[in-house]
């Protein structure tokens, strides 16, 4: 049996009733505890979304870990108001550059950092930088919306960035994000991700919770049902 603590399913507001968000934090709130919180800037990706004054509303109505994914081209101008707001932890995106600038700055500022790639960026764009980062998202769709196809073969890099990340003896989590559902979210297990973004899958779904439960599930099957390797 794999311990459940070992992964995380970090439901994707940008999918749930954005005229009811408290609700739907309330719906998921017994079943995990990581909120994902896409923000789009209309210029990194061609969506607009939610910003800091909204993470701030939502940390009135729960404690749950909030994984801010900041779509942003400028995300430095805004670091200090995602933490007055409430958010846990930052994903920046490599593509836009001053990286470790970035890194640095959010770590100034308390909070735990993430580093994601587009589906067309290089692992080894993020290489440098594995060692002062927490979360690795390899994204499974291009960014900018959801309810997009999960991307199968972003598998391979996920098994690549997982053995980067053992072969240096690094403390860095996967995550995966996009078109992930009971369905995808096993073999991105098997191949190294232990933090799954879920946005239709889960708030699409009739009871969240209950789709919360079944992604989980789904997990732990695939990673009990992996051969041994002795
Ligand atoms: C896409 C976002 C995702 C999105 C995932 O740009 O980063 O977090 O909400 O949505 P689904 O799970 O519906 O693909
Ligand atoms: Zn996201």
């Amino acid at each position: 049996m794999i311990p459940t603590g070992e992964i995380r399913i970090a439901p994707s507001l940008l999918a749930a009733d954005f005229g009811s968000l408290a609700e739907a934090v309330g719906h998921v709130a017994g079943s995990t505890s990581w909120l994902h919180v896409d923000v789009m800037d209309g210029h990194f990706v061609p969506n607009l979304t939610i910003g800091p004054p909204v993470v701030a509303a939502l940390r009135r109505h729960t404690g749950s870990f909030f994984d801010c994914h900041l779509m942003m081209t400028n995300p430095g101008d805004y670091l200090q108001a995602f933490r007055d707001a409430g958010a846990n932890l930052v994903t920046l995106h490599v593509e836009i550059g001053d990286t470790e600038e970035l890194i640095a700055k959010a770590r100034r500022v308390g909070l735990r950092v993430g580093l994601a790639l587009n589906p067309d960026t290089p692992l080894a764009a993020v290489e440098p930088f594995l060692s002062s980062i927490d979360l690795l998202l390899v994204m499974t769709v291009f960014p900018g919306f959801g309810g997009q196809d999960f991307m199968s073969e972003m598998l391979p890099k996920i098994a690549q960035a997982q053995q980067m990340i053992a072969k240096r003896g690094l403390l860095v989590t996967i995550e995966v994000d996009g078109g992930i559902d009971k369905v995808t979210a096993g073999p991105c297990a098997c191949a190294g991700a232990r933090i799954f973004v879920a946005g239709h899958s889960v708030f699409g779904a009739a009871r969240p919770w209950e789709a919360v439960e079944e992604i989980r599930a789904a997990i732990v099957g695939a990673l009990d049902a992996r051969p041994l390797d002795f």
